[in-house]
């Protein structure tokens, strides 16, 4: 036996009883002679006191303790002497004066304090067993822990069966590269880790389960951020015979639950819902965050008219002209605008007009090209007042808004809008593009997947292969600008599949080897089925407050994919590679 209690039980009622306690020496402290220890285990903290006078052999022993060795201490519970209480702790009224002190093993020196913040990610992601010591880690994964147990709870009343499917699988596209495993015994043959299982659900849709859930890991090789890494967690569901509304009903119902059992809080439902097109034209985002208001402002009509050639000539050429009120902004540091400048041009403006209101008087380039007409309406459409900063954009519609959207987020970042905001701002955006025009490949590509299905009042306009205009039953559920999930109703249809893969430029002979599984399956009575994924990082990073998924994975990759800890990806040796069949071309790594 180690303990008989843990290091957050012993209270002022247990002074007087003995108890055995084990754990990590969180602080050591000798105050002439007598060492004062904080004994640490994932509980929390107790204070062990050593007195030589008490005990000279153990407090002799005690004088060689240091910081994250790891202890076992067996005393007498007593009360701290009057005035050395200290109220901040759950075991701040008592201490242990030991009688027996074990050594259960040493710990050198530290590559970080535990008990301070440390700025260097790489080098806590080097000793993340280490690292995980610190309470806000344990707090992080145990809490983890908590919202997983409440999904599985909550889909298993529902009646979601859970069901695992393969990791070695055939590659899904869900819009990033895959990661290939190639095969040993079938050389020159990959498999591909799951970007999602969506394949894999449908067919459990085929199979008649009906009502599927998966806490499933994905593996996306894409370029990595504070909210991506390229492996992940998603709770996975899908189910059959259902609409939208249905598929909202339960994710309200479950993200409730999750913020009941992780934070304590009650979400208000059902969340508001924002068309793609009102996120886009409103905050020029599929992902707005609603806690600060910073509208896109439509000035079409001030400008229709204008002497100002930028913005006329965007508008007579069917484009847009919109502009934010960046509220007391105008005393912005030239770093700022410059950096708002490139941000602009970077996501396709031209420039980035401006109005900053300082003195009464509005400084700006362009304010001299404005009538008085002009001026008035922009005072009173805008609510410009002393303090604000005013900036435009006018081009194609999508451009404006995207262009201001960055804007309005990366402004409020600047403001620091929403620090320190306990407020939850769900959210579903609804009727997203069915398919998306890339130039780059000049071809047209599904906004989600191409299993998604378009909406029934669009398919005259996909049959007219007006595809700029086909919505898709399609939604994601957002919380204070994060994507938290997104999901749609299927194809069930093998006709109307084949015609989406036609459409996206999926040749016959790729339909065939890519997705025969699927078409195939879909010609064996496959029944209306639609599903979501939701992002488990993202919801236990925001219900922990934190800032990056990093902090709620045991074990991350650093933003270039590396396990700093473990040193993976690494070299493999040539016999390895031998057996699988494959040989590097010797290009050295970028
Ligand atoms: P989607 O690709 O939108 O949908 O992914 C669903 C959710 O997964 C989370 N997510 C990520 N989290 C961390 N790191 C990443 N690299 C990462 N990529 C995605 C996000 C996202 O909203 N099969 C479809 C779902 C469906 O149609 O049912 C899918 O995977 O929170
Ligand atoms: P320091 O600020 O390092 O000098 O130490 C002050 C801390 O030591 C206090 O917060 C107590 O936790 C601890 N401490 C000092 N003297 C006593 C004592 N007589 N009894 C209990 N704790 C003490």
């Amino acid at each position: 036996m180690y303990r008989t209690h843990h290091c957050n039980q012993l209270r002022k009622a247990d002074i007087g009883t003995t108890a055995m306690l084990a754990g990590w020496v969180h602080v050591r402290r000798d105050h002439g002679g007598v060492i004062f220890i904080d004994l640490r285990d994932r509980e929390g903290l107790t204070q062990v006191v050593f007195r030589p006078e008490e005990n000279a052999e153990v407090a002799a022993q005690a004088h060689h303790l240091r910081s994250e060795d790891v202890i076992e201490v067996e005393g007498r519970i007593s009360a701290r002497l009057p005035g050395t209480e200290n109220p901040k702790l759950p075991t701040g009224d008592i201490e242990i004066l030991p009688d027996k002190l074990r050594v259960l093993n040493r710990a050198d020196v530290l590559p970080f304090p535990l008990d301070a913040e440390v700025s260097n990610e790489d080098l806590r992601l080097s000793y993340r067993y280490f690292d995980l010591r610190r309470p806000q880690m344990t707090r992080n994964l145990r809490l983890r822990h908590r919202v997983t147990k409440a999904t599985r709870d909550f889909l298993d009343e529902k009646g979601f069966v859970e069901i695992e499917t393969p990791i070695l699988s055939k590659s899904t596209p869900e819009g990033a590269r895959d990661f290939l495993v190639p095969s040993r015994l079938i050389k020159g043959k990959f498999y591909a880790l799951p970007q999602a299982p969506q394949q894999y659900k449908q067919l459990l849709m085929v199979g008649g389960i009906e009502k599927y859930f998966q806490i499933a890991k994905c593996f996306r090789d894409e370029d990595l951020r504070a909210d991506r890494q390229p492996e992940f967690t998603q709770i996975d569901i899908e189910a059959s015979f259902v609409t939208p509304d249905d598929i909202f009903l339960l994710v309200e119902g479950l993200l409730a639950a999750l913020f009941r059992a992780g934070r304590g809080v009650e979400v208000p439902t059902p969340f508001p819902r924002l068309t793609h097109a009102q996120a886009m034209d409103e905050y020029g985002s599929d992902k707005p965050d609603r806690r600060f208001a910073m509208h896109l402002t439509d000035l079409g009509e001030i400008f229709q008219a204008s002497a100002f050639k930028m913005f006329r000539g965007a508008l007579d050429a069917g484009g847009a002209v919109k502009a934010i009120n960046a509220k007391g902004f105008a005393s912005l540091t030239i770093g700022q605008s410059d950096e708002l400048t490139a941000m602009a041009k970077h996501y396709g403006a031209k420039g980035l007009a401006f109005i900053k209101v300082e003195n009464g008087e509005w400084k700006s380039p362009i304010v001299k090209f404005f009538s008085d007409a002009e001026k008035e309406a922009l005072r009173s459409k805008l609510l410009v007042e002393e303090g604000d900063l005013i900036l435009f954009a006018a081009d194609k519609w999508d451009v404006v808004c995207e262009v201001l959207g960055r804007l309005r987020t990366r402004i409020a970042e600047m403001q620091k809008l929403t620090a320190g905001s306990d407020q939850l701002d769900f959210l579903w955006v609804t009727d997203f593009p069915l398919m998306a025009f890339s130039a780059e490949e000049n071809k047209w590509n599904a906004v989600h997947h191409p299993f998604t299905r378009p909406k029934a009042e669009d398919i005259d306009k996909l049959e007219a292969q007006n595809y700029r205009e086909v919505r898709a039953e399609a939604y994601d559920v957002v919380l204070n600008g994060v994507e938290l999930g997104g999901g749609s109703i299927r194809i069930h249809e093998p006709d109307l599949q084949a015609k989406i893969f036609a459409a996206l430029g999926v040749s016959e002979e790729d339909q065939e080897t890519l997705f025969g599984h699927l078409l195939r399956a879909f010609r064996l009575g496959a029944p209306p089925h639609g599903g979501i994924a939701l992002g488990l990082d993202r919801i236990v990073m925001l219900i922990c407050g934190e800032e990056s998924i990093r902090e709620v994975i045991a074990f991350p990759k650093n933003n270039r994919g590396i396990d700093l800890m473990s040193h993976s990806p690494t070299a493999v040796d040539a016999r390895q590679l031998r057996d699988l069949g494959i040989s590097l071309t010797g290009e050295k790594p970028v």
